[in-house]
């Protein structure tokens, strides 16, 4: 006899939300802020590319908000995709792909060569600035002319490094408040991953491609709207922000 291993793939998603919420309390509004701008500029039936989607978040916001969108997930780490294949399971609207945005010929692994959005959250900050600059002249011809980019991250403006500090120091006390009251940080989530019996081999994977976390940038708003300039885009500027983090929006 075989025993079937079933996964509950929403509570995965839930705890996932959980986890990237202890970091940003926010994240559900910068959610919301995209949604909204893409309805404003494209509709409400986008094709949309959920660039590094993770487990999907995006792409179960953008469906639940707008039935008739469709969504192609791109990112590298097997468990993660695992979570976002098996969520998604069926459903016609959703497709995933796995690529390293990195690797200069990635766009060849997507199924079309044209997007009316193209959408992404906490996950350019994993790129250092030569890559994401030369990732952003990647995107530009993905956008359908009208179409937007965009992007929702950590932006830090370094010209004012005593407001940046004041400001981490009350995040950073609020976030120990919570782990007090036993919220899961990155590592201990990765460990419940490790330890399900079906996550932990495309765990494992994971930390062979990345170890704990990849290194990067958190460069100012003004870094990525001139550097959208510099990939084509014919407008860009924050839609939204946070003292630590901001949504750029760029228009082609
Ligand atoms: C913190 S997660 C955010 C995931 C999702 N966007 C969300 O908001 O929940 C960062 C994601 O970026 C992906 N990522 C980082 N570097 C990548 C790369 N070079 N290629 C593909 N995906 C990458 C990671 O695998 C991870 O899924």
């Amino acid at each position: 006899m075989t025993t079937r291993t079933t996964t509950d793939w929403r509570s995965w998603q839930e705890s996932w939300d959980r986890q990237q919420e202890w970091y940003m309390p926010d994240r559900e509004e910068r959610f919301r802020v995209m949604l909204d701008m893409v309805e404003a500029c494209v509709g409400t039936a986008p094709r949309v590319l959920d660039l590094a989607c993770g487990t999907g978040s995006i792409t179960d916001r953008l469906l639940t908000r707008f039935p008739r969108a469709t969504s192609v997930g791109v990112d590298l780490d097997p468990a993660l995709l695992a979570i976002a294949r098996g969520t998604f399971e069926g459903d016609e609207r959703v497709s995933f792909v796995t690529a390293d945005l990195k690797d200069p010929d990635w766009t060849r692994a997507l199924p079309h060569d044209s997007y009316d959005a193209v959408l992404t959250a906490t996950a350019l900050h994993w790129l250092h600035a030569e890559p994401l600059a030369a990732l952003y002249g990647q995107l530009a011809p993905l956008v359908r002319d009208g179409g937007v980019f965009m992007n929702a991250d950590h932006m830090i403006d370094e010209s004012t490094p005593r407001i940046n500090a004041a400001e981490r120091a009350l995040r950073h006390a609020r976030m120990e408040r919570a782990r007090g009251g036993g919220a899961v940080d990155w590592a201990d989530w990765w460990a419940l991953a490790a330890a399900d019996p079906v996550l932990a081999g495309p765990t494992a994977r994971r930390f062979e491609i990345y170890g704990e976390h990849a290194d990067g940038v958190t460069p100012s708003v003004g870094w990525h709207v001139s550097a959208l300039f510099g990939a084509g885009f014919g407008e860009a500027r924050a839609v939204w922000r946070s003292p630590s983090d901001a949504l750029v929006l760029a228009l082609r």
